[in-house]
């Protein structure tokens, strides 16, 4: 596509966000991509380094008053950062469950309440959420990612719905598992009755290690989102990954029952 955009990413030192900073610049995008440490984001032409910490209402409200300096519009919003803390749920407090929130939810809704009111004034503009399949495949002992994620799909779809009316456009994007620093950046959390839930609390954890290790570059997800701005309609949810987890383990869970649903996923994470 010819137009260069502005585009605003979060979490761009890594993993699917490097991939999408490194492709989006390549296109001859504008972008403004962030880390908690700015010193982490990579040196590209037309790649501009933001710090946010979405934990922090302050780095939020920072962030965004550098980007409109810097950038004056905004025509292209991806909420991408994110991370995951591994527990059983009854371990979590509800410190550990409001930051996971904030992380994936809070924080991603409060940028789009930032960019969107000059996205509906231009007449253009692309919300692009970064939730994922555990949206819709909760992965145990990942409850508070997972329920965050729901979440985040579920608000997406309504901002679909209300901004129907404008030429706004707002994606769901669900990727399945990539290779990235995800699961190395996910804390454990230990709880003094962790030997009540093994042996499924290391195998699930070694499942996922195996998995991620296993699965397709995150150049995929870029990919997808590099087709997906230059959409004047896209697709509200679009899954993104490996053939059994974007296409065939969605439309099993749309033809069968919920207990067929449950048992798919204790086989996928052998438990
Ligand atoms: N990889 C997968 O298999 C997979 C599957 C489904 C969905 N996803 C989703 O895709 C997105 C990207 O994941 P990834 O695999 O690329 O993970 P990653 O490689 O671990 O990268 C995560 C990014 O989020 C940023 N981040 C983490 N905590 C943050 C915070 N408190 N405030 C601001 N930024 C923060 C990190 O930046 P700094 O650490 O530099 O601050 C980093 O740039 C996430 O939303 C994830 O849930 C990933």
């Amino acid at each position: 596509m010819s137009e260069r955009l502005h585009v605003f990413l979060t979490g761009a030192s890594a993993g699917i966000g490097l991939e999408i900073a490194k492709r989006l610049t390549a296109d001859g995008h504008e972008v403004w991509g962030t880390s908690r440490d700015a010193g982490r984001l990579p040196r590209l032409d037309r790649f501009h380094a933001v710090a946010l910490d979405l934990n922090r209402t302050e780095s939020i409200r920072a962030a965004v008053d550098q980007v409109r300096r810097e950038a004056g519009h905004i025509d292209v919003l991806i909420n991408n950062a994110g991370a995951g803390v591994y527990a059983p749920l009854e371990a979590l407090a509800e410190k550990e469950m409001a930051q996971q929130f904030q992380l994936l939810v809070f924080g991603p809704m409060e940028l789009v309440r930032f960019f969107l009111p000059e996205m509906r004034r231009r007449q253009n503009g692309l919300i692009l959420n970064v939730a994922s399949l555990a949206a819709r495949f909760p992965i145990p002992f990942l409850g508070a990612y997972s329920a965050s994620k729901a979440a985040l799909s579920s608000l997406t779809e309504c901002l679909r719905l209300e901004l129907a009316h404008t030429p706004v456009r707002v994606v769901d994007l669900q990727p399945g598992d990539f290779n990235t620093p995800f699961h190395e950046g996910t804390r454990r959390l230990t709880c003094d009755f962790e030997k009540d839930y093994e042996p499924a609390l290391t195998t699930v954890w070694k499942t996922i290690d195996r998995n991620m290790a296993a699965a397709p570059h995150p150049r995929r997800v870029a990919d997808m989102v590099a087709d997906l701005v230059g959409k004047a309609n896209p697709a509200p949810v679009v899954a993104v990954g490996n053939l059994f987890q974007a296409r065939i383990a969605p439309l099993l869970m749309r033809l069968g029952p919920r207990r067929w649903v449950q048992w798919g996923i204790r086989a996928f994470y052998g438990i």
